[in-house]
């Protein structure tokens, strides 16, 4: 007898994994207690089982069955109970043989049911499409969790006038956030901001009327749908394609905590999610991110930063989203305020009213005598005499916007006005404090019921097993799951597969730095084999003499950095002086050395200068200009093997220049002779536009086939040889299109021998000429860059 028992036990905890529930029948059910209660898709891609979201607290969920062999890492696509988790013993999903699905926690309490109407042969199948249906035996739906989405839409799934999208509360708080995707009572899909009483539409940009956000309010059909190619379109005409539209990637469309709506792709090679569209670049422009009277600005590799504005303390030192409390009493009598004047301070919302021509002293008295008036804004138009006056009575969704105009006036307290004036700081920065924010634990309520003495003994015997389980997914837990959490440099890092290597490592991996492959303004590159077999390129940096915490900052971001047409970045090395960057290898080469081996046709140069300009486009706007590249030339931009650019060398100019005496950015004239914009000459302003004028001479050299460092030798009309740079040589040549209309050819690289789309050849050269503009203002940003070669390459 005793052998019987325990054999039962045995052969259960040691049953193989692939053991896999197709599906579950009527009268059965999957328990909490056993992580092998899981259904799973017949293509193996979805599992569905109990999620553990905090210490003994499960939610049931889907999730994308772990599809790398790195890391633990499971995406959940759908939650049953986001808001209600359970308890991890005696908690069921069951399918009851009235055909409802109950979750029941702790054996007593019904958290969540399908409400299903009584019907015989029910069955629970997980499809290949991540839906989890309840059917009949002949395959009628009578419930799917498809139609009650959580923050997550997969393709083919659809968003329709019953269902939208709720954020997460945090990274790791799966309960219901405060951000909405839904069709508004226009029929419109938007992008809402929602909470106790703020509700606050975000996305398309609300201070756009709906036509001009190229919105249809007339189609009441309100439904969307993303394929499986990455094509969205919803009902109101919106549409849009994913980066790597028509390749057949796991495609998830999610809502994320921070309110940006993302579409990710599954990168089999890099194994991780790429983000392949999202719907608002700059994340300060999500409403409600940081609360009220707070700022919000984004520095990349930690993302978006909140600060209270000075004066204001910050309410919850562990959620942002409660925002910050005046430090004095907005109830004083009014002659005791004055204001503060700040500029390029937008705060979007709540308007009192707009009091038009009001004068300056007018909007000062009018806010005074409105106790609830916290600030006001106030735009002066120089041009036709004519102000705008908004007082405000809530101070939401503040960011820095270099390009406003308009003056911000802060109410403050007379006496601490000249203290506010002598520092030049806007915000007072306060930091979150995780530590006190503690994992969910969920009270332990299980019903007690009499046990025997064998069966006691059996308990116990599985329970230390179990134990030593659960002691076992504790620390997978601690060590994998909670990382998001912690800020050092080193934590975030490792979740981003970006990581540390030591310099024995990669002295091993380049057999002793012997490669060599390149040698550019930041240091000598070479090729190695790293442990895994991966082929690298590593460059070892020329100047050390920055600290190690200032190196680790600024390779944190270059390494969070991601984007299909960027090298990926595998990591780093920072031992003693020895500063090294390891990065994927390129076997294809580099523009530059594609151009001489003539493989480049017209087509991949067109889509050369368009990918070359997403990647730059990212690197600009994404990052709020943080990370310009300054070196933007053919020997950066690498070519993987269908021809896509991949530009390299990203960030080098900010790891470089800090620690260096002045501190300030560019100090020093970077780049390359022949791609330098006349603003490093000038010791003007360097923005991002410097970028812009790089990349506009490296699409002169594509069309061309010649050298902008060399210039360029024109021989015309009998005339003496002379030596032209390349930009006035090719613009010359356009200017005379009126009088020749050979123009072009005169121009075109001659070995692509004539074969070349005429009409998109014109458009490309005039947007490498508006690039290469010499004043920076005359030169479009990258994101528009990309906006007119798109418009072009589908405009046939
Ligand atoms: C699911 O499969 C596991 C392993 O094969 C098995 O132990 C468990 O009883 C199954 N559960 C259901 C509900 O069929
Ligand atoms: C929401 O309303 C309640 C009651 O009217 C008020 O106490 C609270 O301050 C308001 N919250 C916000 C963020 O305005
Ligand atoms: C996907 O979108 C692109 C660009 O918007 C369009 O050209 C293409 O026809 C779409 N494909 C499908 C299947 O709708
Ligand atoms: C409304 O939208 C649906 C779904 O996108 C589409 O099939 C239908 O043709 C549209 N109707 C009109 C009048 O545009
Ligand atoms: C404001 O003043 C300007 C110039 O004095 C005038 O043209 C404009 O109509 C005025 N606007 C309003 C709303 O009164
Ligand atoms: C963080 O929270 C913990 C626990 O609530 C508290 O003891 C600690 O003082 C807090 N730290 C800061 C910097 O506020
Ligand atoms: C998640 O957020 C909800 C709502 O703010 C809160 O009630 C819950 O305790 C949080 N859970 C965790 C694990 O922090």
């Amino acid at each position: 007898m005793g052998t019987l028992i325990l054999f039962i036990p045995f052969s259960a905890l040691f049953a193989p994994a692939t053991s896999t529930n197709r599906s579950l029948s009527e009268g059965s059910s999957l328990s909490s207690e056993n992580p092998e209660d899981v259904l799973t898709s017949p293509d193996g891609v979805f599992s569905a089982g109990f999620y553990p979201v905090g210490d003994n607290a499960y939610c049931f969920a889907i999730w994308f069955t772990s599809l790398t062999s790195r890391s633990q890492d499971r995406t959940v696509v759908w939650m049953a109970n986001r808001d209600q988790p359970v308890n991890g013993r005696k908690s069921k999903l069951s399918l009851l043989r009235t055909g409802n699905l109950i979750l029941t926690d702790a054996g007593k309490f019904t958290v969540w049911e399908t409400n299903t109407a009584p019907i015989s042969s029910l069955e629970l199948h997980l499809h290949d499409t991540g839906n989890l249906v309840l059917q009949t035996l002949g395959g009628k739906s009578l419930w799917e969790s498809f139609d009650f989405p959580t923050d997550t839409l997969l393709p083919q799934q659809l968003l329709t006038r019953n269902t939208k999208l709720v954020s997460s509360r945090s990274q790791t708080n799966y309960s219901s956030g405060f951000y909405k995707l839904l069709f508004d009572n226009d029929n419109v899909l938007c992008l809402l901001y929602d909470r106790a009483n703020i509700s606050s539409p975000y996305w398309p940009a609300p201070w756009l009327r709906r036509e001009n956000a190229k919105r249809f309010v007339y189609n009441s059909s309100r439904i969307a749908v993303l394929d499986s190619f990455g094509n969205f379109s919803s009902s109101d005409r919106f549409t849009f394609s994913s980066t790597d539209y028509g390749q057949l990637f796991h495609r998830r469309l999610t809502l994320d905590h921070d309110g940006n709506l993302r579409l990710y792709s599954w990168d089999e090679e890099g194994e991780k999610w790429v983000v392949s569209w999202q719907a608002w670049q700059f994340p300060c422009i999500i409403h409600g991110v940081c609360g009220a009277n707070s700022i919000c600005s984004y520095v990349p590799g930690i993302g978006r930063k909140c600060s209270c504005l000075r004066g204001y303390k910050m309410i919850s030192h562990t959620d942002w989203s409660q925002g910050c409390e005046p430090e004095f009493d907005l109830s004083f009598e009014k002659n005791k305020f004055d204001f503060w004047q700040l500029s390029h301070l937008d705060f979007y919302g709540f308007d009192y009213g707009s009091y038009h021509n009001y004068t300056l002293a007018q909007c000062k008295t009018l806010c005074l005598e409105l106790p609830e008036c916290k600030a006001f804004q106030y735009n002066f138009y120089r041009e036709d005499t004519h102000s705008d006056c908004f007082p405000k009575t809530l101070l939401m969704n503040g960011h820095r916007l270099p390009s406003f105009d308009g003056s911000f006036y802060l109410r403050v307290l007379k006496k601490d006005l000249s203290n506010l004036l002598s520092n030049s700081n806007l915000a007072e920065e306060f930091s979150l404090n995780c530590s006190s924010e503690g994992p969910l634990l969920l009270e332990r309520v299980y019903s007690k019921s009499p046990i025997n003495g064998t069966v006691k003994f059996m308990l116990w015997f599985v329970f230390g097993l179990g134990g030593l389980e659960i002691v076992g997914i504790l620390l997978v837990w601690c060590l994998f799951i909670r990382t998001p959490q912690s800020s050092s440099p080193d934590k975030q890092l490792a979740i981003t597969g970006f990581r540390k290597f030591t310099y024995s490592e990669l002295k091993k991996a380049t057999k002793g730095f012997t490669k060599e492959i390149g040698r550019g303004a930041g240091g000598i590159v070479y090729k190695g084999v790293l442990a895994d077999n991966r082929v690298a390129a590593i460059k070892q940096l020329y100047k050390a003499n920055q600290g190690e915490e200032v190196f680790l900052a600024e390779v944190n971001i270059i390494g969070r950095l991601n984007h299909m047409n960027l090298i990926e970045m595998w990591g780093y090395c920072a031992e003693g002086k020895q500063r090294l960057l390891v990065s994927e290898y390129m076997e294809h080469g580099s523009l530059a050395d594609n151009f001489s081996s003539n493989s480049l046709d017209w087509k991949k140069r067109f889509e050369i200068a368009l990918g070359t300009a997403k990647g730059l486009s990212y690197l600009h706007e994404e990052c709020l200009e943080w990370v310009l590249h300054c070196d933007v030339k053919p020997e950066n931009i690498f070519l993987d093997s269908n021809y896509q650019p991949k530009v390299a060398d990203f960030g080098l100019s900010k790891l470089q220049s800090r620690g260096e005496p002045n501190n300030s950015s560019f100090s020093r004239m970077r780049g390359t002779r022949g791609y330098m914009a006349p603003e490093w000459v000038f010791n003007l302003p360097i923005t991002s536009k410097v970028d812009v004028y790089s990349y506009g001479i490296v699409v002169l050299e594509m069309v061309t086939g010649k050298d902008a460092t060399k210039g360029v030798h024109d021989i015309e009309g009998g005339e003496q040889s002379q030596h032209k740079r390349l930009v006035s040589w090719v613009r010359e040549k356009k200017n005379r299109a009126a009088l020749t209309e050979s123009w072009l050819e005169e121009i075109i690289d001659p070995r692509l021998k004539g074969e070349y789309d005429v009409r998109k050849m014109e458009f490309l050269i005039g947007v490498a000429l508006q690039c290469v503009e010499e004043e920076k203002d005359a030169r479009p940003n990258m994101r528009e860059v990309v906006g007119m070669l798109l418009a072009q390459e589908n405009d046939h």
